[in-house]
């Protein structure tokens, strides 16, 4: 039997994750939104795209939670994405309305999923999902990591003017301004970068790799980025629904690791069939160690401004 992903959101990044979930045959796909007839009319659209693609999924929409029943994963992009001039901080009271209810009605029709939060602030909404679903910490996980350090691999592969498939890089931390990019382990071709780039320039790349979110929604003016937080996501999909016991960049619930416990961050988890195994741990410096610590602030004032 084919597996079930359902993602809650039809918007641009729920859509885009049906997509490449769709063209990669790896799920059955359920969409669900709270507006009638998108979540119907895109799945269509999709599936009227198998055929051409040459995969056999199926792909539904629906308003309701009931056809999501028994899902292995799912995919929380329900909620208001930023516009100029906003955070993603300032989205935090609206979304976790919006992630709560969410969670609630998801969970109740797949009591066994695995969660992946991907609605901002991300870090907050993990929470939020945590409380609700009551779900053990390997069964709720949120997607940023693999976002930023795939926008971090970008602009290293530009700068060096390599393949974006020998770049390797690493951010921790919250999905925020204060996210921590380490330079230390990002390799090209197995080589840290410090060793390839000068400080003033890996500077250069580590901030606008903080500000990568902002930099597309400035652009675009009515929106926020999809095409690759929507693939991102789906590589910890495919690491879930494979087992592969892979190593990805997610926010997990702490419980000590990092000297860090009971708050989300973004870590490197070893990813697999029951979600998250375990957090992959790896010693930090003094400075990023501190720089942690203030990612981590930012994340528990959020969650305190949660109630
Ligand atoms: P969008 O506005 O295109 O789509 C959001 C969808 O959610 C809309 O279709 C809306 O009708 C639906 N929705 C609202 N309330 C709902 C509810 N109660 N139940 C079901 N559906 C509901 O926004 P977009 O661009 O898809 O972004 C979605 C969220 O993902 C935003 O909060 C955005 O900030 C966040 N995001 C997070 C990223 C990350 O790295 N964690 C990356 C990109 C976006
Ligand atoms: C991003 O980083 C909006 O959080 C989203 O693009």
């Amino acid at each position: 039997m084919r597996k079930k992903v359902t993602i809650v959101g039809a918007g641009n990044v729920g859509a885009t994750t049906a997509h490449w979930l769709a063209a990669k045959e790896l799920a059955d796909v359920v969409l669900v939104d709270v507006v009638e007839g998108i979540p119907q009319g895109k799945a269509l659209d999709l599936l009227q795209a198998m055929p051409v693609e040459g995969c056999d999924v199926s792909i539904t929409g629906d308003n309701d939670y009931g056809p999501t029943a028994g899902s292995d994963v799912v995919v929380i992009t329900a909620g208001f994405p930023r516009k100029p001039g906003m955070s993603r901080d300032d989205l935090l009271k609206a979304n976790a309305q919006i992630v709560q209810t969410a969670t609630e009605k998801a969970v109740q029709a797949s009591p066994q999923c695995i969660l992946i939060v991907v609605t901002n602030p991300l870090d907050a909404m993990c929470e939020v999902a945590r409380r609700t679903s009551g779900f053990p910490r390997n069964r709720v996980l949120g997607m940023a990591g693999v976002l930023d350090s795939a926008r971090f691999r970008t602009f290293i592969a530009a700068e060096l003017k390599v393949s974006v498939d020998n770049v390797h890089a690493f951010v921790l931390g919250g999905h925020g301004d204060q996210m921590v990019p380490l330079p230390r382990f990002s390799t090209v071709a197995g080589v840290p970068i410090p060793e390839l780039l000068d400080a003033a320039t890996i500077e250069r790349l580590v901030k606008r790799t903080a500000a990568g979110g902002g930099e597309i929604v400035s652009l675009l003016k009515t929106g926020s980025a999809y095409y690759a937080p929507s693939r991102a996501i789906v590589e910890m999909v495919d690491a879930i629904l494979k087992d592969k016991h892979k190593i990805l960049p997610c926010a997990a619930y702490l419980e000590g690791e990092f000297g860090m416990r009971g708050l989300f961050l973004g870590v490197p988890c070893k990813l697999g069939a029951t979600g998250l195994e375990s957090v992959f741990e790896v010693t930090l410096t003094v400075e990023e160690q501190a720089a942690l610590g203030k990612s981590a602030d930012a994340v528990r004032e959020l969650v305190a401004a949660l109630g």
